[in-house]
C-alpha cells in the first residue's frame, strides 16, 4: 500500500497555482497535528469546555481552541498565505505578506460530538489574495465560485483529507507514518439517492417546501416518490458530507423559523461554500434553497446560509 501517491505528488501533477499547493500542504500538516490531539482525547486533556465563547456566541470546546491555534500557527509560517479567517476569530488575521492566497476555516467541525467520540473534522476554503497590497476583510468576502481550492479533513475511524484543486475531487488517507496517501481519485456523487440527512427535531420550524420534501421521503414506496428512504444524521457536517461524497444522499440544514432573520445555522464562507465546491465538482449540486450556493455573495465574515447539497436530482427537486 505504501506505493500510493502522496499529497505532494498529487499536487505536483494536478493544475493549481504553486501558492495554492503550498497552502494545501501546510493545511494538511495542521490536520495531522489536530488528528493526533483528537486521537489522544482525555489522555491528552483535550476533552471538555474551554471556558470561553466565540464570536458566534457558542461555547468553545478545548479542541475548538487547540485546532484553531494549530491552524493559525501553521498558516503564519506558510509563505504563500497573506491572511486567514476562522470560525473561532472575530476578525481576519493578516500575516504581513501580500499576493498568494487567503485561507478560511472551521478548525473543528462537529464540536458537540467531540466528547462522545463521534467523527469530527476541519473544513477549509482557499481564495486568491489581492495581487498587490495588504488584504482587507473585504478581500475575504468572495462568493464560492472564486475559490481556488477547498476541502476538509475527517477524524473518523480513518483520518481522511478530501480536496478539490482541479476539476476533480480526491481523498487521501493518513498512513501510519503520518503521510497523506491518495486512496480515492475522482469521487462522484450518484445522481439519485434513497438517503437523506436532516435534524428532524427542527421539523416544526421548517418552511413548507422542506416539510413537503421530507414528508414525501417518509411516505416511502407508498407515496409519490415510489421508493423507501433511509435517514442518517451524524451532527458533524464533515461526516455527513463525507458519507454523501462516498455513496450519495442529500444533506439539509435549511433556513428555519427559530430565528427568522438568520438565513440558517451553517456559515457561508468556511462551511457552506467549501462543501458546495466539493459536491459540485463531484457531480452533485448545492443550493441555499433558492440559488446555487456558490453564487451567494457574502456581506460579512461569519454570515450564515441555508444549505441543501448532495445528489443533483434531489437538490433540484427541493429547489423547485
Ligand atoms: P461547529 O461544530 O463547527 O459549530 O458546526 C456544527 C454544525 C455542523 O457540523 C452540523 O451539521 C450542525 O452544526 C449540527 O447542528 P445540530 O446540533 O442542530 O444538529
Ligand atoms: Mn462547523
Ligand atoms: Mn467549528
Amino acid at each position: 500500500m505504501t506505493d500510493l501517491p502522496t499529497l505532494e505528488t498529487y499536487l505536483a501533477t494536478h493544475p493549481g497555482s504553486p501558492a495554492t499547493a503550498e497552502a494545501l500542504l501546510h493545511i494538511g500538516r495542521a490536520c495531522v497535528e489536530i488528528s493526533r490531539a483528537v486521537q489522544l482525547g482525555a489522555v491528552g486533556d483535550h476533552l471538555g469546555a474551554a471556558g470561553a465563547t466565540n464570536v458566534q456566541d457558542e461555547e468553545q470546546k478545548k479542541l475548538d481552541v487547540l485546532a484553531d491555534d494549530i491552524l493559525g500557527q501553521v498558516l503564519e509560517r506558510c509563505a504563500s498565505v497573506a491572511g486567514y479567517a476562522s470560525e473561532e476569530r472575530e476578525h481576519v488575521e493578516l500575516t504581513g505578506r501580500s499576493g498568494g492566497v487567503l485561507v478560511l476555516f472551521d478548525p473543528l467541525d462537529g464540536s458537540s460530538n467531540i466528547d462522545v467520540n463521534v467523527s469530527i473534522g476541519t473544513i477549509f476554503s482557499i481564495l486568491p489574495a489581492p495581487d498587490n497590497g495588504t488584504p482587507t476583510t473585504e478581500s475575504f468576502l468572495r462568493s464560492g465560485r472564486h475559490q481556488l481550492a477547498a476541502g476538509y479533513a475527517v477524524y473518523g475511524p480513518q483520518t481522511v483529507l478530501v480536496i478539490t484543486v482541479s476539476a476533480e475531487v480526491a481523498a487521501f488517507t493518513l498512513d501510519a507514518e503520518g503521510v497523506w496517501r491518495l486512496t480515492h481519485e475522482r469521487l462522484r456523487v450518484p445522481t439519485e439517492t434513497r438517503e437523506f440527512a436532516i435534524n428532524m427535531s427542527n421539523q416544526r420550524h421548517w418552511a413548507e417546501p422542506v416539510r413537503q420534501y421530507i414528508a414525501e421521503c417518509l411516505q416511502g414506496r407508498d407515496g409519490s416518490r415510489g421508493k423507501d428512504f433511509n435517514m442518517r444524521w451524524v451532527g458533524s457536517m464533515v461526516a455527513d458530507v463525507h458519507r454523501i461524497l462516498m455513496r450519495g444522499g442529500v444533506f439539509l440544514y435549511p433556513w428555519d423559523a427559530r430565528e427568522p432573520s438568520r438565513p440558517g445555522k451553517l456559515r457561508l464562507l468556511y462551511e457552506g461554500a467549501p462543501m458546495a465546491l466539493l459536491v459540485e465538482r463531484a457531480g452533485g449540486a448545492a443550493s441555499d434553497g433558492q440559488r446555487p450556493l456558490l453564487d451567494v455573495e457574502p456581506t460579512s465574515l461569519h454570515q450564515r446560509v441555508g444549505v441543501v447539497l448532495g445528489s443533483a436530482a434531489e437538490v433540484s427537486r427541493l429547489a423547485a
